[in-house]
């Protein structure tokens, strides 16, 4: 079946793909496409949606994007920064510095059928530095907002020409503080576009199959089967498209797995009756071998894609079935992220993009029937094919285990002097919170205006509320360059000094990461509260602190819904004294603390 489908431009990445999900959930097709993409490129849509920008104000900066879609005879919509683009674009005014942060009430002016059911006010968000002041001749207002009660009406919130076809909303109707927003997204493309809602799960379940079907023909599939969501539900496609008898799955201790996974991902399968060939490979020798002595985090990352390819490659061979397809679960952030935006690969390698499996996909050698859909899709998808809810619902975990959460450190300080240099503004920002601070002499990988950045953490000590722990976390990171992660002592005392210890990835250091791990997750489980949050990761740091210990143990919970951004979750305060308790008495563990950092200025790995 042909879908009918949107495209969004992505001007900036977690809003296009929330637009995008927003689509999805009317049941249309929505897709995320480049600004630069030729004309042909948007042929197939029935209509267009351009995103916000991150930057917050592309006043004055040359827009690049092709400005063609504007002679496609289809409706387009834009958001934010998209608003001003389309006003521009046809004869209106744009100014910088009418600003609107947070919600504001938008006044309908007219019967419009983008505002169809809707009330003459509604609630809307707003996030911008220009303003749309003007309009062209074809255009007309269709909306005003008012920030608050007696303040001055912001004018051309929602404007619209219906005879181009082009309409503007300066407000996100992709977040949830716009209340309606949602119908207003399903009134753009199910009446202005006039597209069918047919993109359906049980939809997507059926064509999928029959796609395997046509690209597998006589063959079989080889997929490496981590236990995670995105390959299980991959398996069971696979499974039902082909039969079990041409499913080979490979299981890979890759010895960074958490305690007790690889046999419970082997009995899932076996459940899942997908257990005709399923092979299972204990390479943590050769992943150590390959790490032993790596330090930086980018390298350690290169060395874990590249050696599962190998470990594939041998296993394909040993078996005689290197002719087979491989199957990857890899998802749609991904697919995308992988296909030519700027920004993601700056950031981290993922393993399933490696230059080996990139040129296994250009050879047609690689098959992803899961590379359409976003997370909360894959997950509607394993409910339908009976994935047990355990696994449906597990925390994401990295492609790299482990690997990413054992920092590894050759004992040297980097930055030794603007360390000195920041630690008494540290000191000086947080004495009004009531906190005192310290800089760690350790770094880790975060995530600044779209770019990897490298930086220190700061220590928190002391007792604060919640909010007042956000408040001074987003306080430093706002003042003082060099910081990217704020963390929160939970003890057993402010430390007086600490330095970084040599230390690589060893058996020894990863047996102490799995155990406070997997205190973590049975904590989560015992205050059920393993739902509540999108991911939690546990860190070891090598860090001796006051000189006792090696380990600085960090906990990282989050909550996310897409993992493009995230906050950190707070844990019940029983919760956090008990896991001080366990895992303080960990041998070898010098300290705990709790990451309070978002993302961005962190990333939700350290690594
Ligand atoms: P970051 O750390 O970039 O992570 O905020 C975002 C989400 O992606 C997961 N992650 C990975 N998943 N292979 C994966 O399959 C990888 O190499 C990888 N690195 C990070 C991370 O756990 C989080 O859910």
């Amino acid at each position: 079946m042909k879908h009918d489908a949107i495209a969004v431009i992505d001007f900036g990445g977690q809003y296009a793909h929330l637009i995008a999900t927003k689509v999805r959930r009317q049941r249309v097709l929505a897709e995320i496409r480049q600004p630069d993409d030729p004309l042909e490129a948007f042929a197939p849509y029935r209509g267009i949606i351009l995103s916000g920008s991150p930057s917050l104000s592309a006043f004055g900066e040359d827009s690049t994007y092709n400005k063609q879609i504007y002679d496609l005879d289809m409706p387009i919509l834009g958001f934010c920064f998209g608003h001003q683009e389309i006003a521009k674009h046809y004869g209106g005014r744009v100014v910088h510095g009418k600003q609107e942060w947070g919600r504001a009430d938008l006044h309908i002016l007219h019967d419009h059928p983008l505002f169809q059911g809707l009330g003459k006010v509604e609630q809307v968000w707003m996030s911008h530095f220009d303003s749309v002041v003007a309009v062209g001749a074809d255009f007309e207002e269709l909306g005003t907002t008012i920030l608050s009660a007696g303040s001055m009406p912001h004018r051309f919130a929602a404007i619209g020409s219906d005879r181009l076809r082009r309409y503007g909303f300066q407000f996100h109707p992709e977040v949830d503080d716009t209340l309606h927003g949602d119908e207003m997204i399903a009134n753009f493309v199910r009446h202005i576009c006039g597209c069918r809602p047919t993109w359906t799960m049980d939809n997507y379940l059926e064509e999928q199959i029959s796609r395997i079907r046509n690209q597998v023909g006589d063959g079989s599939v080889f997929l490496l089967a981590s236990g995670g969501v995105d390959s299980t539900v991959a398996a069971q496609l696979f499974g039902l498209a082909l039969g079990t008898e041409r499913l080979h799955l490979l299981h890979v201790d890759n010895g960074l797995m958490r305690k007790d996974e690889c046999r419970q991902v082997l009995a899932t399968f076996h459940q899942l009756g997908l257990d005709a060939h399923l092979h299972f490979v204990d390479a943590s020798e050769t992943f150590l071998a390959a790490l032993a002595g790596v330090v930086e985090p980018e390298r350690k990352r290169r060395i874990i894609g590249d050696t599962f390819v190998t470990v594939f490659e041998h296993e394909a061979r040993r078996l005689g079935i290197e002719s087979h397809l491989l199957g990857q679960g890899t998802i749609y952030p991904d697919t995308i992220e992988t296909g030519g935006t700027k920004r993601a690969d700056t950031i981290k390698t993922h393993h399933n993009r490696v230059p080996i499996i990139e040129e296994m996909l250009a050879a047609g050698r690689v098959i992803e029937p899961l590379a359409d859909l976003y997370k909360v899709e894959v997950r509607e998808l394993a409910a339908k094919l009976d994935v047990p809810s355990e696994m449906i619902w597990r925390h994401p975990f990295p492609g790299p285990g482990l690997g990413v959460r054992l920092l590894c450190s050759d004992g040297q300080i980097a930055d030794a002097e603007r360390l000195a240099e920041i630690a008494p503004q540290v000191q000086e920002l947080l004495a009004p919170f009531g906190l005192q601070g310290i800089p760690l002499p350790i770094r880790s990988v975060g995530v600044k205006a779209d770019l990897r950045s490298y930086e220190h953490p700061v220590l928190l000590g002391g007792q604060a509320d919640w909010p007042v722990l956000q408040e001074a976390a987003g306080m430093l990171f706002k003042t003082i360059a060099g910081i990217n992660r704020c963390l929160w002592n939970l003890g057993p005392q402010m430390p007086s000094a600490c330095r970084p210890l040599a230390a690589t990835m060893t058996r020894d250091r990863l047996e102490l990461l799995r155990e406070a791990d997997w205190l973590m997750m049975e904590g989560l489980r015992r205050c059920g509260v393993y739902r509540h949050v999108w991911q939690c990761p546990t860190v070891l740091v090598p860090l001796e602190i006051d000189g006792r210990g090696q380990e600085l143990c960090i906990l990282r919970p989050i909550h996310s819904e897409r993992a493009m951004t995230a906050t950190a979750a707070r844990l019940p305060d029983q919760l956090l004294s008990e896991l001080r308790a366990q895992i303080l008495a960990l041998p070898g563990i010098s300290g705990l603390a709790y990451d309070l950092t978002s993302k961005p200025p962190g990333t939700i790995e350290w690594e």
